[in-house]
């Protein structure tokens, strides 16, 4: 018999990235059944108005919803540092964002208490890092960069070699310059966990010192978990399935497996 906990969680992103933060679920939740929309047809939000992002969001969040899902994950940070308020008020369900559950990680990892952050356009112009991280603990320092490039890069899987270390050491040098004694960086887009071992090692060459990367597709993971099993709405156990929707299909079954880990399955291309 199936009862509340057997309903999926929804996950949307603008596209592909977010399949890094399905990963991070399969493995920390593998029996919750899993639906994906990607808007590969509207990628990137990234440097779109958050006007824009929001009305995007509405529909890719009305999307699942019809689908009977328990629990919303906006899997990309321009859209939950964007839209995240006004989804929580519009919706009939709980909706996670990444923003916050990648702050409380960064905040307990700092022992400098300077942090970085590095992220799309859209979510270092809304300043909501600097204002998470600001909540939890006031005096914590930051500084943020947008690194626009290393989305095409992540997707086109040119993660290693000359030309992303070269786009690195300019973005991770501005940053390291903007502020002294970083020791912790956000990963403040999906998109970037395909690049850590590379930004590590940056990192390293810049400072001469081990940073510490904040992957916020496992904080979000993590924070799913929790408000999952608050409600008693976990899904114990085995079994999860996932079901991938995108409005674009062109390339998917190329580029998802960088991101997801695995083979995606069917994929179904909509009209939303
Ligand atoms: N992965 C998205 C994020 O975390 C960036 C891609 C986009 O610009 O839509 O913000």
């Amino acid at each position: 018999m199936s009862g509340p906990a057997d309903r999926a969680i929804g996950v949307f992103d603008s596209g592909v990235g977010g399949l890094t933060v399905v990963r991070a679920l399969r493995r920390e939740l593998p029996g919750e059944h899993i639906v994906y929309l990607g808007d590969t047809a509207r990628v990137p939000y990234g440097s779109k108005s958050p006007s824009t992002v929001l009305r995007y969001s509405l529909q890719n969040a009305r999307f699942l919803l019809a689908r009977g899902i328990k629990q919303l994950v906006i899997a990309f940070n321009t859209a939950s540092a964007a839209a995240l308020p006004d989804l929580e008020g519009a919706l009939p369900v709980p909706v996670l964002g990444a923003v916050a559950p990648g702050a409380a990680e960064a905040v307990a990892a700092t022992r400098t208490g300077r942090i970085g952050v590095i992220g799309t356009l859209g979510t270092v112009r809304s300043s909501s890092y600097r204002r998470a991280l600001a909540a939890l603990r006031p005096d914590v320092q930051a500084a943020a960069v947008a690194c626009p490039l290393f989305v095409p890069l992540a997707e086109e899987g040119w993660t290693e070699g000359d030309v992303p270390r070269q786009v690195a050491l300019r973005y991770l040098g501005e940053l390291f310059a903007a502020l002294e004694d970083i020791d912790t960086i956000v990963l403040g887009c999906t998109h970037y966990p395909l690049l850590q071992p590379l930004l590590q090692q940056v990192a390293h060459d810049l400072t001469g010192r081990t940073v510490r990367l904040v992957d916020s597709a496992g904080a979000m993971a993590r924070a799913t978990r929790a408000e999952l099993a608050a409600r008693g709405a976990l899904r114990e156990g085995t079994g999860g399935t996932l079901e991938c929707f995108v409005t674009d299909a062109a390339r998917i079954d190329e580029v998802g497996p960088r991101f997801l880990g695995e083979p995606l399955g069917p994929v179904a291309q909509v009209d939303i």
